[in-house]
């Protein structure tokens, strides 16, 4: 019989279609609901792969339960969502999605960062509310975004990506990385430099690095005290790297000028979370990656992973334990 392939939320046809020849597909039912915990524990019992999304918590509970399971394709780049050790002790394959969203979220990320500056939601809502009475001088006067200097922190390929965006501004590039980008460097003209001085020099403090144990929590009140107060920090990562009070904190005292969030601590971030009470915040849900063909390209490429796992190939894109 056909391999048993659990997807925890309704995916398009047209991409499932191609595959339901060779696996037997079945997904949760709902687009925008997430899967049931019970109903997940009991389809692992039986499935070979799962299709996981960012948003469900792949951990030992997970791993304990399976006994046919060969691999999890989580519908993304960021993989902090599953528990590493745990897949590699139950001898389960991890794939992501890297590469074939890097342009997509690149462009959102610039996105949130021009619509920062020039207060374009905040400007929206001004005519829309029917507040737009005269032409004036100032009338939603924002920041300038060409030759100002970019702060990337997280130079992976998205932050690359973002780096290039930057050059057609004319803006001096910074970057701070685990580890130094000579090639990024050399092709884009970014500079290697420590936290700190990223934070100091930067009008623009763009977060793109992965969430782990040392990333956790690294926007904090002491590092937005370091940034100039006319920063704007963006964050298209993953809320959990920046303290949210120190956040809302910062921006509500003029520490900071603004932020542009595609990311949150808890998502959905509720509406009367005081962040978003703030004018000087640009929120939006978690779509970096969100165009149509490259989603569905993120879940052909999740089929593609289990398939080349599930005839005893290599898959396409692993993610490494620890
Ligand atoms: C989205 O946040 C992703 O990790 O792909
Ligand atoms: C992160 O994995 C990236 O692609 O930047």
């Amino acid at each position: 019989s056909k391999p048993f392939v659990y997807i925890t939320r309704k995916l398009p046809e047209s991409v499932i279609e191609a595959f339901e020849s060779v696996f037997k597909i079945e997904m949760w039912p709902e687009e925008e609901v997430p899967v049931e915990r019970g109903v997940l524990l009991e389809k692992v019992q039986h499935a070979d792969a799962l299709i996981t999304m960012l948003s469900d918590q792949v951990n030992h509970e997970i791993f304990e339960k399976q006994t046919n399971l060969k691999v999890v394709a989580n519908l993304a780049v960021g993989y902090d969502n599953i528990d590493l050790n745990a897949a590699k002790e139950a001898g389960v394959v991890v794939t992501n999605t890297p590469d074939v969203l890097t342009d997509t979220t690149a462009d959102l990320t610039f996105g949130l960062l021009l619509a920062t500056a020039r207060r374009l939601m905040e400007a929206e809502r001004y005519v829309k509310n029917n507040s737009w009475e005269n032409w004036a001088p100032l009338l939603m006067a924002g920041q300038d975004v060409h030759h100002k200097t970019i702060g990337i922190v997280g130079m992976g390929r998205i932050g690359e990506t973002v780096a290039k965006r930057a050059t057609g501004f004319e803006m001096e590039i910074l970057y701070h990385n685990r580890s130094r980008k000579r090639e990024a460097e050399e092709k884009i003209g970014a500079t290697y430099v420590g936290f700190e001085e990223l934070l100091k020099r930067s009008d623009f403090v763009v977060c793109l690095a992965p969430l782990t144990e040392e990333t956790k929590g690294m926007f904090n009140k002491e590092a937005f005290e370091r940034m100039k107060s006319r920063a704007i920090f963006i964050n298209a990562s993953r809320g959990a790297l920046v303290d949210e009070e120190a956040l809302y904190d910062a921006i509500h005292q003029n520490v900071i000028a603004g932020a542009g969030l595609d990311v949150f601590k808890n998502e959905p971030i509720s509406a009367d979370h005081p962040l978003l009470t703030l004018e000087q915040v640009v929120a939006t849900p978690h779509i970096g990656s969100a165009s149509e063909e490259t989603r569905k390209t993120m879940m052909t490429l999740c089929l593609d992973n289990i398939q080349h796992v599930l005839n005893g190939k290599e898959a396409k894109t692993p993610v490494g334990a620890g």
